[in-house]
C-alpha cells in the first residue's frame, strides 16, 4: 500500500459564469477542486491550508474512517473548523473500499463551490467485476449561483423565506451551451468508436436530486456509492445530492456529438425548477459546428421513473464482494422527517421554517460532538435522542397543524458498539412532502425496503430485501413515503445523520449516532491527532 499525498490551499478566485463573474471559494483555484486518486488499502494524507475569510473543513464522502471520526471533517460534529491562516492534515486509510466517492467543503454552503471527485481503484492485479473499460471519466454535477451562495443561505436560514434557487446547473464545474454566455463554458468529452468509458458521476449538487441521460446511449449501471451493483442497462438514471454511480457507455452510435444531459427531478405538482445542464460526448473527428442533439430526460416530476429505477439496484451479491445485510435487528429506530415553522422573534416575519427528525430540529453545538464524546466534556449535548416519534400520527394523511411547533436541541442516539440498527425515516406530510436524501457518516448501509404512504411495521418488514438490496452511504426517502436502512454499528465514534439537501440540512434536519467503544483495544475511538483545529 501506498501513501497518497495531497496539498489543498484553500483561496478565493474570480470564476466567471453565465455573463458574471463573482469571487469564489476553491481548492489550489480550481473548481471544481482536484481529483483524489487512491488505491483500495492505500493512505491518504491531505493538508488543508485555509488562505480564506471563511472557517473551513472538509467532509471525505462515503469514507468509513474506521475508529477515525477525525478525520471525518463535519464541523462541529467531528471537529471544530480550521481557522483563517491555519492547517489540518487530514490523515486516513482507504480500507475495504473501491470505487468512486467524493469530497466537499462540510461547513455552511460552502459546499457549492468546494468539492471534487474521489476515485479509488481496487487493490493491484483485482480486476472490476465487469467488462473493463479502455478509459474513465468524472463527471461531477453542481450547481451554479450568480449570487452569492453565502448570503442564499442567510437568506433560507434567518428569513424565514425559501432562498433563491441556483442559477444553472453544471457538469464539471460547466453549465453548457443552453445557458448565456456558455459556450466556452462547456465540458466535452472525447470519444473512439466501439470503446467502452467508465462514467464515474457524482451529484454535487446542494438542492437537486437529478436526472442524468446521453442522447442515443445506453448506460449499464455498475456501481453505486463505491459499492458494485448488478449490472443493468438504462437510458436515465435518477441521482440524489451526495450519492455517486458509476456506468459502462460504449461509443457504438453513429459518430457524431450528442449532449450529455442533467436536469432535477422535482416530486411536486409544478416542478420549478426544470434548467437542463449539458456536457458533449463527441466522436472523435467530429467538428465543433455538428450541433448535438438533446437525450430524452424522464419528465422532472417522473415519480413512477424514480421508483422503478430505484427498485433496479441490487448489490452485486457475488462470493467477492457478499452482501452481509443484518438478518436479526437489536435496536429499531423510527425517525419522521417533518417540514415545519417555527416562530422567530428576530426573523423578518416573526417565523422562520424549520426541519426535523421526530418532531427535534438539530442544534449546531460549539465545539466537535466527537470532541466532547471523547474527553467527557459534559453539557454538549444530549444522548436522549428519541427512538420513536413523541406521538404517532397519521403521517402522510391531512396535515396537523399542531405538529408544526418543533423542539429545538443537541439530541443524538447513543448505540452500543456492533449492536445492528434498523431504521426506517418516514417523510411527513408537515407543511409539504417531499423527497429527502438521507447520508450517514462512517457507514454503508443496506436500503431494505422502500414504500408510498406510511410505514406499517405489521405488513412492511415481510416485503424485505434481506438478500441483495443496495449497499450505499445516501439514500432517497421518497416523497410521501418511507425507506427502511440496515447496518451493524462497528464503527465507534460519533456519525452525522443528515438530509443532503443543504436547505433542509441549515433548517435542522440531522442529528447523530455516538456509537460506543467495543472491549476490544482495536475496537476503540483512535487518539486525536495533534493538529486537530481548536474550537
Ligand atoms: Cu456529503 Cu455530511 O455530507
Amino acid at each position: 500500500a501506498a501513501v497518497k499525498k495531497y496539498q489543498f490551499d484553500i483561496q478565493v478566485n474570480n470564476v466567471s459564469r453565465l455573463c458574471h463573474a463573482k469571487p469564489i471559494v476553491t481548492v489550489n483555484g480550481r473548481f471544481p477542486g482536484p481529483t483524489i486518486y487512491a488505491r483500495e488499502g492505500d493512505r491518504v494524507l491531505v493538508n488543508v491550508t485555509n488562505h480564506a475569510q471563511y472557517n473551513m473543513s472538509i467532509h471525505w464522502h462515503g469514507l468509513k474512517q474506521y475508529r477515525n471520526g477525525w478525520a471525518d471533517g463535519p464541523a462541529y460534529i467531528t471537529q471544530c473548523p480550521i481557522q483563517t491562516g491555519n492547517s489540518y492534515v487530514y490523515d486516513f486509510n482507504v480500507t475495504g473500499q473501491r470505487g468512486t466517492l467524493w469530497w466537499h467543503a462540510h461547513i455552511l454552503w460552502l459546499r457549492a463551490t468546494v468539492y471534487g471527485a474521489i476515485v479509488i481503484m481496487p487493490k493491484q492485479g483485482t480486476p472490476f467485476p465487469f467488462p473493463q473499460p479502455d478509459r474513465e471519466e468524472v463527471l461531477l454535477l453542481g450547481e451554479w449561483w450568480n449570487a452569492d451562495v453565502e448570503e442564499v443561505e442567510k437568506q433560507g436560514n434567518n428569513l424565514g423565506l425559501p432562498p433563491n434557487m441556483s442559477d444553472a446547473h453544471t457538469i464539471n464545474g460547466k453549465p453548457g451551451p443552453l445557458f448565456p454566455c456558455s459556450e466556452k463554458y462547456t465540458f466535452a468529452m472525447q470519444v473512439e468508436q466501439g470503446k467502452t468509458y467508465l462514467l464515474r458521476i457524482i451529484n454535487s449538487a446542494l438542492n437537486d436530486e437529478l436526472f442524468f441521460a446521453i442522447a442515443n446511449h445506453n448506460m449499464t449501471v455498475v456501481e453505486i456509492d463505491a459499492v458494485y451493483t448488478k449490472p443493468f442497462s438504462t437510458q436515465s438514471l435518477l441521482i440524489a445530492p451526495g450519492q455517486t454511480t458509476n456506468v459502462l457507455v460504449r461509443a457504438n452510435q453513429i459518430p457524431g456529438r450528442y449532449f450529455m444531459a442533467a436536469r432535477p427531478f422535482m416530486d411536486v405538482p409544478i416542478p420549478v425548477d426544470n434548467k437542463t445542464a449539458t456536457a458533449i460526448f463527441q466522436y472523435k473527428g467530429i467538428p465543433n459546428a455538428v450541433i448535438p442533439k438533446l437525450p430524452n430526460l424522464p419528465a422532472p416530476n417522473d415519480s413512477a421513473f424514480a421508483l422503478s429505477y430505484e427498485e433496479k439496484l441490487r448489490s452485486l451479491n457475488s462470493a467477492q464482494y457478499p452482501a452481509n445485510v443484518p438478518l436479526k435487528v437489536d435496536r429499531n429506530l423510527f425517525y419522521t422527517i417533518g417540514l415545519g415553522m417555527n416562530s422567530c422573534p428576530s426573523c423578518v416575519n416573526g417565523t422562520r421554517l424549520t426541519a426535523s427528525l421526530n418532531n427535534i430540529s438539530f442544534v449546531m453545538p460549539q465545539i466537535g460532538l466527537l470532541q466532547a464524546h471523547y474527553f467527557d466534556i459534559k453539557g454538549v449535548f444530549k444522548a436522549d435522542f428519541p427512538d420513536k416519534p413523541p406521538t404517532p400520527f397519521n403521517y402522510t394523511g391531512a396535515p396537523l397543524t399542531a405538529n408544526l411547533g418543533t423542539a429545538r436541541g443537541t439530541r443524538i442516539s447513543k448505540i452500543p458498539f456492533n449492536s445492528t440498527v434498523e431504521l426506517v425515516l418516514q417523510d411527513t406530510n408537515l407543511l409539504s412532502v417531499e423527497s429527502h436524501p438521507f447520508h450517514l457518516h462512517g457507514y454503508n448501509f443496506f436500503v431494505v425496503g422502500t414504500g408510498i404512504g406510511n410505514f406499517v411495521p405489521a405488513k412492511d418488514p415481510a416485503k424485505y430485501n434481506l438478500v441483495d438490496p443496495p449497499e450505499r452511504n445516501t439514500v432517497g426517502v421518497p416523497t410521501g413515503g418511507w425507506t427502511a436502512i440496515r447496518f451493524r454499528a462497528d464503527n465507534p465514534g460519533v456519525w452525522f445523520l443528515h438530509c443532503h439537501l443543504e436547505l433542509h440540512t441549515g433548517w435542522g434536519l440531522k442529528t447523530a449516532f455516538l456509537v460506543e467503544d467495543g472491549p476490544g483495544s482495536d475496537q476503540t475511538v483512535l487518539p486525536p491527532p495533534k493538529d486537530l483545529p481548536p474550537c
